[in-house]
């Protein structure tokens, strides 16, 4: 594991002055010192310029560049350029334009659009690297490596369908395992040769629905495959890169809850982890708090960079709002809160043409330093710098975890049956906002992850068992801890196979049910749930929809009941003891008063819920720093001014000045805390006593 040294929290973000005359230069750097950027991304989209043509390098214009950001005592955070290649390129060389899912060949244009099995691709881009790593990789000023850009999307060529075949060839071993593992006695799939298969695109497996394909387990491959197609691209640079530049940290950006790559397979190949947040509206911070906790978990908790983010708004969307006064620094705040050690933007300064040519920048068109948006960024600049090391580093002390698994989603979006509404986004983010809620600290982790640590795990929408997973699961109840998991989970095997078993599979023993049928309706038909078990003064009726299974206890108490249908008043939610804990089954589409209701039982009998749950709009988290130091960073998402209490003694590292116990906090909206606390805060004591489970 590498981290980039840096003082303090990188500040800054992409930086494109390629894209303007050699005089504006010396204004953007006025500009930067007036707002204290420390650190640009350099080069990202050059490679048109590093190669103009198939055996010429030029490197005269980066040359100026880097040397002016060296000159001006900036961090480069250097890029290899190779997320758009030339055109020449795909001239000279057909092969590294895409074909699409619908069998389309593609010509030059966009970005982000080289097939990743052209062998010509692999060449130069590494070639690209190489020299770019030779060149620059002695200067001190560079503290990390941009390798390509925001990987994604897929190709399906012919060139592809090879690299598939040879995928499977490694994984299977034989057309027999192969046969086996997709099971393809299904219609007459039989393979007789590795070069009978298909990558299953539109003119192949298409299946009812938009990139539904017939067989689950070609698809689960092909996106397993792609995926992995992709980070040789990267590993292919970054070795390249290592031959001159061995101790420079390299990351990606990437793209946080991404449908297309696999991130846990990517974390072990990057020095440490990026990405660029780009939410979808204003109303998003717990959406936005579980992708940073998910970038965090990528690398066992090790701080990430915010890569890029945009100061006001974005252009690529259909309806473009702008951030409100505070926001960016909220939003800011919030990504340091969760581990970031980089502040980033998208970009210094704004493009003159094409379709970013209307995205939010640092400095704008006209260049001006009076603009809210730049003062702003000053502002925060300015706070950064004052705030210095105090952030960097920090880990969040987490005792609850959050499974999360693109295989699971793969795996269930491809899925036919029983129903395409379900998406595993919405519901990880159900249980993670509950959790979000309660202002308790969340590690989001992949399903491999060391579970001896936490005393929670929440598991939503587990649909596929891997490896020992079950019995690690059983394991955290066994010691005294609590799982909880939902509808569709424990329902195939790693090949996209059904357990040959009562559902929910090998999760049964701990989950103490069995589920032999389930219901899926459309959104509109909603079956009451009646929730309790802990006493009638908080019994509550919620609301289920889409996705309605029928339980039959083997075990497990029943802590929720059906209202309606053929199957009102049986179980929709369950808990059984198992060894010293417990295993949670929810197994209906709970509303959020439902999936909160649920979470919150969980907590209270680990004593887990923070100590500023349940202020509206506000978000608590911690980081410890290496020295221990305890930082408690409350911030203000809602719409009016929050009033709370201090937990804790501490120092408010951006206002100044001391908190006592009991002391009142106000947060205006977009407000933001940063406290030094002297001590753990006390916690509520809740839930029943023979129920608390003893320290870990
Ligand atoms: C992405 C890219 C950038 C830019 C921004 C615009 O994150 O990496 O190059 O296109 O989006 O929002
Ligand atoms: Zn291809």
């Amino acid at each position: 594991m590498r981290l980039p040294a840096i003082p303090k929290v990188a500040f800054g973000g992409d930086y494109n002055p390629e894209q303007w005359p050699e005089d504006v230069w010396k204004e953007d750097y006025r500009l930067f010192d007036a707002a204290r950027i420390d650190t640009v991304t350099l080069g990202v989209f050059d490679w048109a310029l590093t190669q103009p043509g198939p055996d010429v390098y030029d490197f005269s214009l980066l040359d100026r560049i880097v040397e002016q950001a060296t000159a001006q005592r900036r961090q480069i955070c250097l890029a290899t350029g190779t997320g758009a290649h030339p055109a020449w390129l795909a001239r000279a060389h057909p092969e590294v334009t895409r074909t699409d899912f619908e069998g389309r060949k593609h010509r030059y244009g966009q970005r982000h659009n080289s097939c990743p099995s052209s062998p010509v691709f692999r060449r130069l881009s590494t070639e690209l690297a190489r020299r770019i790593a030779r060149r620059y990789g002695g200067n001190p000023a560079v503290v990390a490596w941009h390798v390509g850009n925001e990987y994604g999307g897929a190709c399906y060529c012919d060139l592809c369908a090879a690299g598939f075949r040879d995928w499977l060839r490694d994984r299977y071993g034989s057309l027999d395992a192969l046969n086996a593992a997709w099971y393809t006695t299904f219609w007459s799939h039989t393979f007789t040769d590795w070069a009978e298969i298909e990558p299953p695109s539109a003119l192949t497996e298409h299946w009812r629905g938009p990139n539904h394909t017939a067989f689950q387990g070609i698809t689960l491959d092909y996106l397993r495959f792609m995926s992995d197609a992709m980070l040789a691209n990267f590993s292919d640079e970054k070795a390249a890169i290592r031959e001159s530049s061995p101790d420079v940290p390299v990351t990606t950006n990437f793209m946080g809850m991404y449908r297309p790559i696999d991130y846990h397979r990517w974390a072990p190949h990057l020095d440490f982890a990026s990405w660029d947040n780009y939410p979808p509206d204003d109303n998003s911070p717990a959406w936005m708090a579980l992708a940073h906790d998910l970038m965090r978990g990528l690398k066992d908790g090790q701080p990430f960079w915010l890569m890029e983010q945009t100061p006001s708004y974005t252009a690529s969307r259909d309806v473009n709002p702008l951030k409100r006064p505070g926001v960016m620094r909220l939003w800011s705040w919030q990504a340091v809160a969760h581990g970031a050690d980089a502040v980033l933007f998208f970009q210094m300064r704004a493009c003159r043409g094409a379709c970013e040519k209307y995205h939010g920048a640092v400095i704008g068109h006209a260049g001006r330093q009076d603009t809210r948006v730049f003062q702003e960024v000053a502002e925060l600049g300015a706070e950064l710098d004052r705030l210095g090391p105090a952030t960097l580093g920090g880990r969040t002390p987490a005792r609850v975890a959050l499974l999360f698994d693109w295989d699971s989603w793969w795996a269930l979006e491809i899925s036919d049956g029983p129903s395409r509404l379900l998406r595993y986004q919405q519901i990880v983010h159900a249980y993670y906002r509950a959790l979000w809620e309660a202002g308790v600290d969340v590690d989001v982790v992949p399903v491999t992850a060391d579970l001896a640590g936490y005393q929670v795990v929440v598991a939503p929408a587990l649909h596929m068992l891997k490896g020992d997973l079950a019995q690690r699961l059983a394991a955290v109840a066994e010691r005294g801890g609590s799982v909880l998991t939902t509808f569709l989970s424990g329902r195939v095997d790693e090949d996209d196979n059904a357990f040959l078993m009562d559902v929910p599979g090998p999760l049964g023993p701990l989950m103490g049910i069995r589920i032999d049928e389930w219901d899926a309706r459309p959104p509109e038909v909603v079956n009451p749930v009646r929730l309790h078990g802990a006493g009638p003064d908080v019994e509550v009726e919620v609301e289920s929809r889409l996705l309605f299974e029928l339980v039959i206890p083997q075990g497990a108490e029943v802590l929720g009941t059906y209202q309606a249908d053929f199957y009102a008043g049986t179980p929709a939610v369950t808990r059984n003891s198992y060894g010293a804990g417990h295993g949670w089954y929810v197994a209906a589409g709970l509303d959020q008063p439902g999936v909160h209701w649920v979470v919150r039982r969980v907590l209270e009998r680990h004593d887990l819920v923070g100590p500023y749950a349940d202020v509206p709009g506000l978000e608590s988290t911690v980081r410890v720093g290496p020295d221990g130091t305890r930082l408690r960073f409350l911030l203000n998402h809602g719409a009016e001014p929050v009033e709370t209490a201090a937990h804790t003694a501490g120092t408010d590292l951006l206002g100044g000045g001391r908190v006592e116990p009991g002391q009142p906090i106000r947060l205006d909206p977009s407000g933001v805390l940063v406290l030094r606390e002297e001590a753990a805060p006390t916690r509520p004591t809740t839930g029943p006593d023979e129920d608390r489970e003893g320290a870990r």
